[in-house]
């Protein structure tokens, strides 16, 4: 493995047993990083050379600080990854994240923050949004997603610590509705943009970077710019190959058809109408 496949540091990932954090372990196992990593619950394959696997909560301040030492990039995917009640998503998802933002601070880390859609789930379908559009969280989930991206824009102006911002949208092994036509990110995309994420050499004057998780999808018309051209990624997988199958797939909800964050816009939605006033 060259340089520029290899990251120079060890690579720590939270989240490992979940399931993105096992297609990377598989993967950057396979290629050869050095991974430390962690997780509330078991991993539960064999690890691959190279990797070292520890119990730990996010909310383990101490813990997650230990499994960061001499680690160079964070890929932070732990936490919860659904719609949830407040209570229980203000802890993994920010003070789990406060710990990660302090592990990446004391090790000058870079950090690899696995963000989602749903950060600005409520614009509008028919909209074109760039990398400085409006955070519009479609609940506490995404509010989550949108205050680590304001983390990171602490971290970097007060300390210098670099980020990618991953605004997923939805990585699944194959789409399954009419909404992923558009939002659907392959597993090997998203393999590809963590390794871009963590090789590239600069993110640029600013220091934080947003990129849009989806895979080279025609339906993909609600995410513009953003900054892949700096670290060299463009995805290379498709949901076109699914459209007959799946468009006519679609919730029949009026709020959930108009938002980019679907099914989540509509959860414990009480507006009173379509969202129109
Ligand atoms: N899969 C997608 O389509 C998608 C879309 C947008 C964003 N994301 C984000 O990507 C990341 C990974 O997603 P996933 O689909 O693998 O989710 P997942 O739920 O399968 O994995 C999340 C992991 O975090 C762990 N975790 C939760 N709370 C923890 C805590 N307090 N301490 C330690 N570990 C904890 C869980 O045990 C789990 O293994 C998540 O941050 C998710 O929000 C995923």
């Amino acid at each position: 493995m060259s340089a520029e496949t290899l990251p120079q540091r060890p690579v720590l990932l939270t989240g490992a047993s979940g399931a993105l954090g096992r297609v990377l372990t598989r993967a950057l196992g396979e290629a050869g990083w050095t991974l430390r990593l962690t997780d509330r619950v078991p991993f539960p394959e064999p690890l691959p050379e190279g990797a070292r696997f520890q119990l730990a909560d996010l909310e383990d301040g101490p813990a997650i600080l230990r499994l960061a030492e001499g680690c160079g990039t964070i890929l932070h995917f732990g936490g919860i990854s659904v719609e949830l009640p407040f209570e229980t998503v203000i802890g993994p998802n920010i003070r789990g994240l406060y710990h990660a933002y302090e592990a990446a601070r004391r090790e000058g880390a870079r950090m690899v923050f696995a963000s989602s859609n749903h950060a600005i789930g409520f614009h509008e379908r028919s909209a074109v949004l760039d990398d400085a559009c409006a955070l519009r969280p479609d609940g506490y989930y995404g509010l989550s997603k949108a205050y680590g991206e304001l983390m990171g824009g602490l971290y970097r102006d007060k300390h210098g610590v670099e980020s990618v911002f991953l605004r997923i949208g939805s990585c699944f092994p194959e789409p399954t509705d009419a909404r992923m036509l558009a939002t659907w990110l392959s597993y090997g995309d998203m393999t590809r943009l963590v390794m871009r994420a963590t090789l590239a050499p600069s993110l640029g004057p600013d220091g934080t970077i947003v990129i849009w998780g989806a895979s080279n999808n025609s339906r993909m018309t609600w995410w513009g710019r953003d900054g892949r051209d700096t670290i060299a990624w463009a995805p290379q997988d498709s949901a076109d190959p699914y459209t007959q199958a799946l468009e006519a797939k679609t919730s029949g909800n009026p709020v959930v058809e108009r938002y980019q964050g679907g099914g989540f816009t509509g959860l414990d939605y009480s507006r009173g109408n379509s969202g129109k006033s």
